[in-house]
């Protein structure tokens, strides 16, 4: 017997790894962490299978859910939504799991960072812009953040940042890095990013706060940063002419000959 945790992807149901799918298929109970996992991906379950939404259990329910199935002997798919690597909770089951002596897999999926960045059709890091792009959020009622995380020290290093759970806090967020970025700079607001109910808001950290209104929907990344919308950037040396590399090597003394 086996937990498998996958990572169900951002919403749409077909932004799921082939390895994900079949595992699902596989399994004859399936524990889903509420809303955020799409009933697509569910659809992937056996017929028959035991489907457990876990939002409104503890991890002591979960955990008892998933020692039931291990006595039965039968496999659990566990889906958090995005990838597992960022605020899934996997690491406090990971962790009893391995107390208990019971196995489990781990399958990435993708975050909800990269379908807002193709919802908005941008590549985060461009040459000469932003080499780095930081994966944060603000303080929560049940999260404080670790003292040197503030979204200022961030803000100091230019890096595109990828601001997760926090639209409820623009003024704040707007507040704390204009001092950085300028308010000049670009910010984009993805709210359920590849959702059929997908929105998008684009402008700069001076015109967000009239831009968003009154939005509700707390499901949202705020990606702020200059490579977003800008044409200005140079092209990246990788395709360049005259760069030699191993598999497109320049000139007759290339620095990576054929091995013989
Ligand atoms: C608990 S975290 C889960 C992150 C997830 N593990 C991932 O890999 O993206 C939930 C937060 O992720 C962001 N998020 C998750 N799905 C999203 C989506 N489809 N569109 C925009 N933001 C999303 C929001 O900031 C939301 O508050």
């Amino acid at each position: 017997m086996t937990v498998h945790f996958i990572g169900a992807g951002p919403g749409a149901a077909d932004l799921l790894t082939l390895r994900g799918r079949d595992l699902i298929a596989a399994c004859p109970v399936c524990l889903y962490a509420g809303s955020l996992v799409p009933e697509g991906v569910l659809a992937h379950c056996q017929q028959g299978a035991r489907i457990v939404n876990t939002a409104r259990l503890s991890l002591d329910e979960i955990i008892a859910e998933i020692v039931a199935a291990h006595a039965e002997g039968k496999d659990v798919a566990r889906l958090h939504s995005g990838d597992l690597s960022i605020w899934s909770a996997m690491g406090e089951q990971l962790r009893r799991l391995r107390a208990l002596y019971i196995p489990y897999t781990i399958t990435p999926g993708v975050p909800a960072f990269s379908a807002a960045a193709a919802a908005l059709e941008v590549e985060l890091t461009l040459p000469g812009l932003a080499q780095s792009v930081v994966l944060t959020r603000t303080p929560g009622r049940a999260s404080a953040m670790p003292e040197g995380e503030k979204l200022a020290a961030f803000a100091a290093t230019g890096a595109v940042l990828a601001i997760h759970l926090s639209v409820h806090m623009l003024a704040k967020v707007v507040a704390e890095l204009a001092p950085h970025y300028g308010l000049d700079c670009p910010v984009a607001i993805v709210w359920r990013a590849s959702w059929p109910d997908q929105r998008i808001i684009r402008a700069t950290l001076g015109t967000l706060d009239a831009a968003v209104g009154t939005e509700l929907e707390r499901t949202a990344l705020i990606l702020v940063g200059c490579t977003l919308g800008t044409e200005e950037f140079g092209e990246s040396r990788l395709y360049a002419t005259d760069y030699d590399r191993r598999y497109r090597p320049v000139g007759t003394t290339p620095r990576f000959p054929e091995a013989s």
